[in-house]
């Protein structure tokens, strides 16, 4: 198992919703989800100063931010994912989702050449897919650094990535890391 400790972490949980609006519609239909405890529960391998970034909705916007703390990450800022067209929802139809900003121990911010606006847009695809665009502005600010995505469905040069499958079998909750 290795002991490798990541600065930049970059993570799309498998979020289980409070309220399931149609059977046909559940995000279970596309993958298993995650208790909030669960995730809250993982031995995420950050490095002590390290960035955290975090896809949220908004109905599990408390989550996220639950998640982020339990991590041991706190909350700096967010963006916004406008997926051009709207989605299923209770009280409106979500057509954006956020990605939380937290930072533990001493993080810097990118170099202010290569800061973007908080709003981005971009029209969905596959389910729950988020757009190249993040990771890849991401991974321009901070070259140098380990970065590890987690959750991810498929790998991208320059980070590594956890096996999914081991995730959910370790019981300890430690993170499973693929080089
Ligand atoms: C929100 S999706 C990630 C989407 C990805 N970021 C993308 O852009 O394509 C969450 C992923 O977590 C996976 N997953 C579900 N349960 C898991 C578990 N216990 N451990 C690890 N991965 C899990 C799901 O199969 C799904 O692929």
């Amino acid at each position: 198992m290795s002991d490798k400790r990541y600065q930049v972490i970059y993570a799309d949980p498998p979020w289980r919703y409070r309220v399931v609006i149609s059977k046909n519609r559940r995000v279970e239909n596309h993958y298993p989800t995650m208790a909030i405890e669960d995730i809250c529960a993982l031995k995420v391998p950050s490095a002590d100063n390290a960035i955290l970034f975090l896809w949220s909705t908004c109905p599990l916007l408390p989550e996220g931010l639950r998640v982020m703390k339990a991590w041991g990450f706190e909350y700096q800022t967010c963006a916004v994912w406008d997926k051009v067209l709207m989605g299923i929802g209770y009280w409106v139809r979500g057509q954006f989702e956020n990605l939380l900003v937290g930072t533990r121990g001493h993080f810097p911010p990118p170099p202010e050449e290569l800061s973007v606006s908080s709003y981005y847009r971009e029209k969905r695809t596959k389910h729950s897919k988020k757009p190249a665009y993040f990771r890849n502005l991401i991974a321009s600010w901070y070259p140098d650094e380990a970065k590890l995505e987690m959750f991810a469905r498929e790998t991208s040069p320059g980070w590594d990535v956890c096996e999914t499958r081991l995730i959910a079998r370790c019981k300890s909750g430690r993170v499973i890391v693929v080089h």
